[in-house]
């Protein structure tokens, strides 16, 4: 494989996307070739058609293809208890995309010397990038599961490259090399652990996907500071599969005999879930413990759930159960973010406090709630 060719061409489309900008995470993408943290057989993912197998015995060109392409790789599905080769269950560890890593690390912006925490080991591809950028000994990098934490270890020995790896649960950082300049999370996130911003020292940065209820989830780079809160504004889109402990609960119907109400709804269902970004901001601001999904790709079809609640909408008709009308409450959070004047993501930011989180519009003065 003409090695330096390949990373050549994907470097080049990544800068055509806008994702790669600095020469130096260019000469990162180099030093530290992808293909050695992809396993021989993986699930390749490129999102818009259908995934597919790929094995280095079977087809070497496929999967170089696929290591060299804009396009995740599934590494582990259901925690290790389903076979990749068939890409049917929940993705648990992946290779993340080139553009996905490149534009993250951009946003972290590491200064020579800085000290990195990864929250999301994975393959270890992202910890070996940050390790030719600031060495190996201002790198930790921390992985929930073992055998993946264990295949990191090899691939990155493999690389030539030897960041700290730790086997444990990333929710508590990592607080025996705190303090950090950068914290990198490359797991979604629902609510920030706080963890995360005692072990940043303060004017230092913390880059997440966002993760709440509504998909697909959005990039947050918070800065901490001296009073050891972390805030910061949106910038962007993100689809990262979730920290462990932050699993959505699995979408219930409702419960046997249980009472539903149905009505028509007073907005066209279509109209709040093409409304953008924006809206799904304020929906996760003002429904913070609510998760939804777009039923078999219908967007007539919106599933909605909380604990102890849930609502289906299917066409124009509305039918909610539970204790909660989960509907109900999106109409008022959609009225509400029509009187702000339909505000875009870029416009919402996220503070974390001791206290928990919450999102603002404009100005961290300014929370936006229920
Ligand atoms: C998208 S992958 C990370 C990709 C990786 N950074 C790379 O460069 O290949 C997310 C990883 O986060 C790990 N993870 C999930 N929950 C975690 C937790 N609580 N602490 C540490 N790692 C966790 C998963 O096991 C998975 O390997």
């Amino acid at each position: 494989m003409n090695v330096a060719g390949r990373v050549d061409a994907l470097a080049d489309g990544l800068a055509a996307g806008g994702e790669l900008t600095d020469p130096a995470w260019r000469a990162a993408l180099h030093a530290v070739p992808r293909h050695l943290f992809v396993p021989p057989v993986a699930w390749a993912d490129p999102s818009d058609e259908p995934g597919y197998a790929i094995d280095r015995e079977r087809d070497r060109s496929a999967w170089c293809d696929a290591a060299y392409s804009d396009r995740p790789i599934i590494t582990q599905l259901d925690d290790g208890t389903s076979d990749v080769r068939g890409g049917k269950g929940r993705y648990s560890s992946s290779l993340s995309a080139p553009g996905a890593v490149v534009e993250f690390l951009e946003l972290l912006d590491p200064y020579e010397g800085d000290r990195v925490l990864e929250i999301g080991t994975g393959s270890g591809w992202t910890a070996g990038l940050l390790s030719h950028r600031l060495g190996d000994g201002n790198v930790t990098s921390v992985e929930i599961d073992p055998e993946v934490h264990e295949r990191a270890a090899r691939n990155l020995k493999e690389a030539g490259r030897a960041p700290r790896l730790v086997l444990g649960d990333g929710t508590e950082g990592w607080a025996e090399g705190a303090p950090y300049d950068r914290v990198h999370v490359t797991a979604g996130v629902r609510d920030v652990p706080y963890a995360w911003v005692e072990q940043t020292r303060p004017g230092g940065v913390i880059v997440l996907p966002w993760m709440p209820g509504y998909e697909p989830g959005h990039k947050v780079r918070l800065t901490v500071g001296a009073d050891g809160t972390a805030s910061g504004r949106i910038a962007g889109g993100a689809r990262y599969m979730m920290l462990r402990a932050q699993r959505p609960p699995a979408a219930s119907g409702p419960g046997g005999g249980g009472d539903v109400r149905e009505r028509e709804a007073t907005v066209d269902p279509r109209r709040i879930l093409r409304a953008g970004y924006g809206l799904d901001v304020a929906l996760a601001a003002s429904l913070p413990d609510v998760s939804a999904v777009v039923a078999d790709g219908d967007p007539a079809r919106v599933w909605l759930w909380a604990a102890g609640a849930g609502a289906q909408t299917v066409g124009s008709r509305v039918r909610q159960f539970g204790d909660r009308d989960l509907w109900d409450e999106v109409e008022a959070a959609f009225f509400r973010w029509l009187k702000w004047g339909e505000p875009e993501r870029g416009r919402f930011g996220l503070t974390v406090t001791s206290q928990g989180q919450h999102v603002w519009l404009d100005d961290p003065g300014r929370p936006v709630t229920g």
